[in-house]
């Protein structure tokens, strides 16, 4: 099988590193990839969302199976793209349609799918600046803190929780008036605060059947201790010791298989992976939101505890048979801990040199934001920079061998977070 990655981060190296393990892989290519994902595959420097000179790609290199890496070319269609056009009708693609991306790529869409599915979540209002008053008086009344949402993709800053009202009613005339987020902010969603520990589960759909995957726990803020400004994720660890086989359970019955049924029903043939973000609360999952596509970090933790052949539980998507694959996981332990850019998630320098990455030992080094310069050398080029996973039969061990090589590999500027996975090594006890 020919196959192409769409995507340029840590999840699309372990991407890469798992399907090449797959003796079902004849040739692995990555639109655009980075610098550790040349070292297993193809690079092909184009664009995603190029829809075009992916195409041209996929022809010119008899692809059989496209992954989808993020939301962004799902959100614009290019599974409808590759639907219109005849000669691709062998093609196999792992990612919904533009329909089915709405549950990302629309706020809004999601939450009435919840409501009218039955689907748990945080109660909530749309508005538009056609009723910006009615929404401010909305406010006024709402306690804190309140969660804004713009409905559109808006790079993971599209979320403000507001402590004070002031800051909510500021925070939404910026995104209704001021066009903040541009047209992903043309609706914003005004949601009731949940309170509880958060949760990422994965589930992969073949339009017909699923299997649940690995579930993992993010680290979002740049600060330890989670404080400081979001960012795309800074760690993240599975299995996760609060979601244990009951509430695992609750999570399928009253979420993925309502979502399923939810999507069908709406006439969506859904094709790939739901991330779905959770929040137990006392024991109950309340959906936060939904994602079209794997997470990163957690990928960097979901795929080393996947034993079965991921390409072939690809092709099974692709072919809609999941029903008849095995999916067997491992009961280990993986973290990732994330290296950044000093001043990431705001602004950064890009161009340094990275060393130490060869030398480190018994981890999985995923490459994020790196690139080759001139063929010798691999320097940062992005904000997240390395996912470095380690995998042990504690989460202790996992811990220390990921923080050990946090700290060998060496950029200038470099910067992480050494409380991965801590705050779950205290809730063990
Ligand atoms: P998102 O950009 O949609 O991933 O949201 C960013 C983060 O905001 C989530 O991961 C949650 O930590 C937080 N969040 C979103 N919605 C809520 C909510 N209703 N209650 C509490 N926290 C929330
Ligand atoms: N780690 C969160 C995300 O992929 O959206």
């Amino acid at each position: 099988m020919n196959i192409l990655i769409l995507g340029s981060g840590g999840r699309e190296h372990a991407f890469a590193w798992k399907i090449t393990q797959s003796p079902l892989c004849d040739n692995l290519f990555v639109a655009p990839g980075n610098a550790g994902t040349s070292e297993l595959a193809t690079n092909l420097p184009i664009s995603y969302n190029d829809f075009d000179a992916v195409a041209e790609a996929v022809e010119k290199n008899s692809i059989d199976l496209l992954l989808v890496g993020p939301e962004e070319p799902l959100v614009l269609g290019i599974v409808n793209y590759f639907e219109q056009r005849s000669e691709f009708k062998k093609l196999k693609i792992i990612g919904p349609d533009k329909a089915g991306a709405q549950l990302e790529g629309s706020k809004d869409f999601s939450k009435m799918f919840m409501q009218k599915y039955g689907i748990p979540t945080a109660s909530s209002r749309t508005f538009t600046a056609e009723t910006l008053a009615i929404g401010l008086e909305y406010l006024e009344s709402h306690p804190l803190p309140i969660v804004l949402k713009a409905d559109g993709l808006a790079a993971g800053k599209g979320v403000i929780i507001a402590e004070k009202h002031i800051d909510a009613e500021n925070a939404f005339t910026e995104m209704l008036v001021d066009g903040k987020f541009g047209s992903a902010g043309n609706k914003v969603v005004v949601e009731q605060f949940l309170k509880g520990i958060e949760l990422s589960v994965f589930v992969l759909c073949d339009g017909e059947h699923y299997k649940m995957l690995p579930e993992a726990k993010d680290y979002k803020r740049i600060g330890e201790n989670d404080t400081g400004l979001n960012t795309g994720g800074m760690g993240a660890v599975s299995p996760v010791a609060f979601a244990d086989a009951n509430f695992l359970r609750r999570v399928e019955e009253k979420v993925v298989k309502p979502t399923l049924l939810g999507l069908k029903s709406e006439g969506i043939k859904y094709v790939g992976f739901i991330f779905i973000g959770l929040m137990n609360i006392k024991g109950e999952p309340y959906v936060i939101e939904y994602n079209v596509r794997m997470g990163d970090p957690e990928t960097e933790v979901v795929l080393p505890r996947i034993q079965s052949d991921f390409l072939a539980l690809l092709a099974s998507a692709g072919k809609g048979t999941l029903n008849d694959a095995e999916i067997k996981i491992s009961p280990q332990v993986a973290v990732t801990t994330v290296l950044v850019s000093g001043g990431y998630p705001e602004e950064y320098e890009k161009g340094k040199v990275i060393t130490g990455s060869e030398k480190v030992e018994d981890v999985f080094v995923y490459h994020a934001g790196t690139t080759l310069n001139g063929n010798t050398e691999i320097v940062t080029n992005g904000g997240r920079v390395m996912a470095l996973t380690g995998v042990a039969n504690s989460l202790e061990n996992a811990v220390h061998k990921s923080q050990r090589a946090a700290q060998a590999v060496q950029f200038e500027g470099k910067y992480f977070r050494h409380d991965i996975g801590m705050d779950l090594i205290r809730y063990n006890d």
